[in-house]
């Protein structure tokens, strides 16, 4: 990463204007906004107060260990299938976590880059430290991205929130959103023994009527099979997810004896921006 190709996909939250060096590890606007980029390279946009924070240390660690072990692995082959079938110059991933699938999905090229943002420093500083064409971004999906118009040809979505009016704005016209989602039967074991939070019975029409009026659905693929997952594994699982968040979620006791089949389900879906 440098300045210049970090500032290249940014605008100034608080005036809109672009963003550009402005001398050390600073990034600023004509209006005289100065951000600081850190040391590791990343810029932290946030304004204002939030209500939720992004995922902890502890819940990356979980997904580090969780997603290394592989089982995921037919999910990032077939974003990277999908991504590299747009032969895109510019990649954003909403919601980046480890940077597992964009790291995966990033084609080779010196003139190809990506953006991994997330509203966890902590995940865009590993987003970032996995691949050197990654630039950083800690942001809220929910306000006024601090991202230029119109210049990504593909945004990834992966089990993360979305904010159709602003992804519309960014991408390029004919650019594409990837979104996966988890289907109702995913972790299905899981959430019988109460160790996994419910899905959203329609989060895949919820998904397609969110974004019907920038967006068109190009693609639907499901990837369905059952894991023979280990204790550590499904201690793991459960950690990197959103039941790690409410009380009583399961510590390495509770699931000693949790060896066992677990269903994992996902949709894939391309959507193609009007
Ligand atoms: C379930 S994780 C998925 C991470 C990654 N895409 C993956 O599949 O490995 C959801 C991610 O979204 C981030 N996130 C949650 N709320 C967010 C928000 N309002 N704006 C940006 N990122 C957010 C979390 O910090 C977390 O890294
Ligand atoms: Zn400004």
């Amino acid at each position: 990463m440098s300045l210049q190709t970090l500032s290249e996909w940014l605008r100034c939250p608080n005036c809109l204007l672009p963003l550009h060096p402005s001398g050390g590890l600073l990034l600023g606007c004509e209006r005289g906004h100065s951000f600081d980029v850190n040391k590791r390279g990343f810029v932290n946009l946030l304004t204002g107060q939030r209500k939720f924070i992004g995922d902890s240390a502890t819940m990356l660690d979980a997904r580090d260990r969780f997603l290394g072990a592989g089982w995921f692995e037919p999910l990032r082959n077939a974003v990277r299938t999908i991504v590299t079938g747009e032969f895109p110059r510019r990649i954003l991933d909403v919601g980046c976590g480890t940077g597992y699938y964009l790291g995966a999905a990033l084609p080779p090229g010196d003139d190809v880059r990506a953006l991994g943002m997330d509203l966890s420093p902590t995940a865009v500083g590993r987003t970032i430290h996995s691949h050197n064409r990654i630039d950083g971004l800690v942001a809220d999906v929910w306000s006024p991205l601090p991202l230029l118009g119109g210049g990504i040809d593909v945004i990834l979505n992966v089990f993360a929130p979305r904010n159709p009016a602003e992804f519309h704005r960014v991408l390029r016209p004919n650019g594409l959103l990837l979104v996966v989602v988890p289907q109702s039967t995913h972790l299905r074991q899981l959430r019988e023994s109460g160790l996994a939070v419910e899905i959203q019975a329609d989060k895949a029409v919820h998904l397609t009527t969110s974004l019907a009026a920038g967006f068109s659905l190009e693609s639907h693929e499901r990837l369905n099979r059952t894991v023979q997952l280990s204790p550590s594994d499904v201690a793991s699982l459960i950690g990197m997810g959103p039941s790690s968040h409410h009380s009583g979620a399961a510590g390495d006791d509770d699931v000693a004896d949790l060896a066992r089949d677990v269903t994992v389900a996902f949709d894939i879906f391309g959507f193609r921006r009007r």
